[in-house]
């Protein structure tokens, strides 16, 4: 298995879309380092240049600019096969009229592996994947779920496959099966050591699969490469906060005047743990806080906001309030046993220790 490293990655489409019309997207001077053996998810929102990115690593495109490296060898010259990268798509790809287990011996007899080696292999990867009891049947009759196991144990019966690269592999899977496919691959990922980067534009799915995560925003460029735990709690940018968590987190234009943040409509104070130094009077700031850690009270509180509640959302398990104060909306995660209705009042008050401080895109606090 390798690491992956991007240096000064450049590409982008001259191709045209049809009717005259170009893309205008490029990706410029992006740099990635992912280390060996990790569970790796790429992030973003839709037509962000994930896919473009995947099939860089794998060879399928070659970028305009800048090198690619696996375990610091230069492999932006080889060819697909040459890299040694499994890659799986949105539509499982196997061989319809092959049985499965033709289909998972398919790589080995390519590469002239012994028959009792490649049975051995054919086996084990089977147990893993547990699809012992599938390898007689033709692929082609499998439910998708089932014909991605496939696709995976087809990438990863060499022992010499570099990384295997998923792009959004659950696509078609019945959501019933979701989870446990998404088990299943972290699980074989674990078990062999596999350096898996896992391409996907929803957050739940990433955050669960990844030791790793990096997001990428909709310029082509990457927002923050961190833990699950670190891109949730220490966002670098607003785009980030807001991108990860459901909702999103609250931003807020602010400035500052001697006493705290000015909002227009209300005004707060400093945060404990702030040093006033690093802040200049006068400059504007976009203050970030997560809907779960806004306070919320059905009675007026010394120091709370009043907010007005314009929308209720019922979870069953919590509710999600949209609230308004002049031009301010924010959204707040409250109990579900409060009786809250729309239209009337609610005082808000944001903790200390959860209060996120942004400036010009990057985080100050
Ligand atoms: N062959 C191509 N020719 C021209 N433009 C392209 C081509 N492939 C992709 N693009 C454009 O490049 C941008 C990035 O596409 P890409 O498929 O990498 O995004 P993505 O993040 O994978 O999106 P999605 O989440 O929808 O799969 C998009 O604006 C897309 O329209
Ligand atoms: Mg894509």
């Amino acid at each position: 298995m390798a690491s992956i490293e991007l240096k000064d990655f450049y590409h982008t489409y001259d191709a045209r879309m049809g009717k005259g019309e170009t893309s205008s997207f490029c990706i410029e001077n992006l740099n990635i380092k992912w280390g060996d053996g990790k569970a790796i998810a790429l992030l973003g929102p839709s037509g962000c240049g994930k896919t473009t990115l995947l099939n860089a690593i794998s060879g399928l495109i070659h970028p305009k600019g800048g090198s690619i490296l696996f375990n610091g060898q230069d492999v932006t010259a080889l060819s697909t096969k040459e890299r040694h990268v499994a890659q799986v798509f949105q539509f499982p790809v196997v061989y319809d009229s092959m049985d499965v287990y033709g289909n998972l011996a398919f790589p080995l007899k390519n590469d002239r592996v012994p028959r009792n080696e490649i049975d051995r292999r054919v086996k084990e990867i089977a147990g893993i994947l547990e699809i012992e009891d599938l390898l007689e049947l033709p692929a082609g009759n499998l439910i998708p779920a089932d014909k991605q196991k496939v696709s995976l144990g087809r990438g990863i019966i060499r022992p010499d496959t570099a990384a295997v690269l998923l792009d959004e592999p659950l696509t078609v899977i019945d959501p019933k099966l979701q989870w446990t496919l998404r088990r299943k691959l972290k699980q074989v990922q674990r078990q062999l050591g596999i350096t898996m980067v896992y391409v996907t534009h929803d957050q739940h799915e990433a955050l669960t699969f990844a030791d790793i995560v990096t997001i990428m925003s909709n310029d082509g460029k990457i927002a923050q490469t961190g833990t699950p735990e670190e891109i949730h709690n220490d966002p670098y940018t607003p785009f980030v906060g807001y991108f990860i968590g459901s909702p999103g987190m609250n931003i807020m234009e602010c400035s500052i005047t001697s006493t705290g943040f000015d909002f227009d409509d209300f005004a707060i104070p400093i945060p404990v743990g702030l040093n006033e130094q690093t802040l200049s009077a006068g400059d504007n700031y976009q203050f970030g806080i997560r809907p779960e850690f806004v306070q919320a009270s059905m009675e007026s509180r010394d120091g709370w906001l009043p907010f007005t509640i314009e929308i209720v959302e019922d979870t069953g398990a919590y509710k999600i309030t949209t609230l308004k104060a002049g031009k301010h909306k924010i959204k707040a995660r409250i109990p579900e046993e409060m009786p809250v209705v729309e239209n009337n009042p609610l005082w808000v008050h944001f903790p200390d220790k959860h209060i996120k401080l942004f400036q010009g895109n990057k985080r100050v606090f």
